[in-house]
């Protein structure tokens, strides 16, 4: 009798003591998460959206896709977000790279991309590669190009072609999303249409292709940078004796690049401010524009004129920008307009960028 009460008290004790171990463990846990959460809303929301659905922005894709969050990686979730994607307003999030966010950062915005799984990971089919480029090449061109564009680039969603992308993912990983698609999104499942044989070929193209899109990446994002930011703000406005500049029309309407351009060279007092990640703005920015990213505009803000016309842009177009300009004006700042067309109308048309930290 005796001894039957010891053990249960023994086991209580036992299993009070595994309970507040366990509390112990899940509280960090959680506390990262959240973290991660708060990082994730302020720096990513603006794309992926609040709860990873995507396409918000710039078609930015589902990050709580089942299916995504069952077939990736933790490793490719990190190198997505630390090195972002060349080429894609996707940027450079590492604080290696010019972004704001240090490792254990990125580690709880994993965790927070995480919590959204409702699935156990998949089983991916990593058996060794046995496709052929050439034939790949053709039923890309039937099936594909429509959506991701020439060689995997430039189409209107994700840029499959880009080296970094295909750099971290498997070829399970890729066999997985070709064959069962996205459903929700635009993405089909090719398993029936393909089939095997017809999948394997698709990917060996684009493992062709990874190599020559390597090359010709023309964003910032993929090289390295040794200042971590926040960057120092260069001087605002520009041209502070110049005249008003005409026809800017303030938030939440937006100007168009070639008025903006025309009040530059009439040497105009404005100031131009670049809201994406500074590693975006070291790797090519407007001639003459700061850097004031849109997640964390506090340190600037004392800094900028109230008296002069502060220009938004990003290469969204109007995403990152937006953003900036709300806050700039709950902040007290009137005269906010947003450049309407985004950095890649600004570089075709050769009106002026620069590369490094320097306006
Ligand atoms: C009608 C448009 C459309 C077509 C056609 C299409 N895709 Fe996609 N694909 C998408 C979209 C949209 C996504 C992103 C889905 C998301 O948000 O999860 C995607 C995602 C992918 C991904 C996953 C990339 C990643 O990192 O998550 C791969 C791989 C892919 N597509 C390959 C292909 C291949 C190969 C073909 C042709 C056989 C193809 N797609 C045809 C729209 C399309
Ligand atoms: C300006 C819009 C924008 C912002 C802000 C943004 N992203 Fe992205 N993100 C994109 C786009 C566009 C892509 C697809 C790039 C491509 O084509 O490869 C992408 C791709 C990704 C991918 C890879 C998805 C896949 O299917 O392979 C991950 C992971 C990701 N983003 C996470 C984040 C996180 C986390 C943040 C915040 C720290 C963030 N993104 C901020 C636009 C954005």
């Amino acid at each position: 009798m005796r001894f039957t009460s010891l053990v249960v008290s023994a086991l209580a004790v036992l299993v009070s003591v595994v309970l507040s171990g366990a509390l112990e463990c899940s509280e960090p846990a959680q506390t990262v998460a959240t973290h991660g959460g708060e990082l994730y809303e302020r720096t990513c929301s603006v794309c992926h959206g609040s709860s990873g659905e995507g396409y918000k922005a710039d078609d930015a894709p589902a990050l709580s896709h089942p299916e995504f969050l069952a077939s990736v990686t933790d490793g490719q979730l990190r190198s997505a977000i630390s090195y972002g994607r060349s080429g894609t307003t996707m940027s450079a999030w590492a604080i290696e790279r010019g972004g704001p966010l240090s490792p254990s950062d990125v580690t709880a915005i994993v965790a927070h991309l995480r919590s959204w799984a409702k699935q156990p990971r998949a089983k991916l089919d990593e058996r060794p590669r046995r496709g052929s480029a050439t034939a790949g090449e053709a039923l890309f061109a039937r099936e594909c190009v429509r959506c991701h564009g020439d060689r995997g680039a430039g189409g209107p969603s994700e840029h499959i072609g880009g080296a970094d992308l295909l750099a971290g993912a498997s070829d399970g990983f890729l066999r997985h999303a070709i064959r069962y698609g996205r459903a929700g999104t635009s993405m089909p499942a090719f398993e029936l249409s393909l089939g095997d044989q017809g999948v394997e070929d698709v990917i060996a193209a684009l493992r062709s292709w990874a190599v020559t899109n390597a090359n010709s990446s023309s964003s910032g994002s993929s090289s390295s940078f040794a200042r971590p930011p926040p960057l120092p703000l260069g001087p605002v406005p520009l041209n502070p004796k110049g005249p008003a500049p005409v026809g800017f029309k303030p938030t939440p309407a937006t100007t168009p690049a070639d008025v903006i351009k025309a009040a530059l060279d009439r040497g105009a007092k404005l100031a131009l401010l670049d809201a994406r990640a500074p590693s975006d703005y070291m790797g090519e920015h407007i001639a003459g524009a700061v850097s004031v990213p849109f997640y964390d505009p506090d340190p600037y803000l004392d800094k900028l004129p109230k008296d002069a016309w502060l220009v938004a842009y990003c290469a969204c177009p109007h995403a990152e920008s937006g953003n900036l300009a709300r806050i700039l004006m709950t902040k007290g700042f009137t005269k906010v307009t947003v450049l309407d067309e985004g950095l890649g109308y600004w570089r075709n048309h050769n009106y002026g960028t620069h590369k490094g930290e320097q306006p």
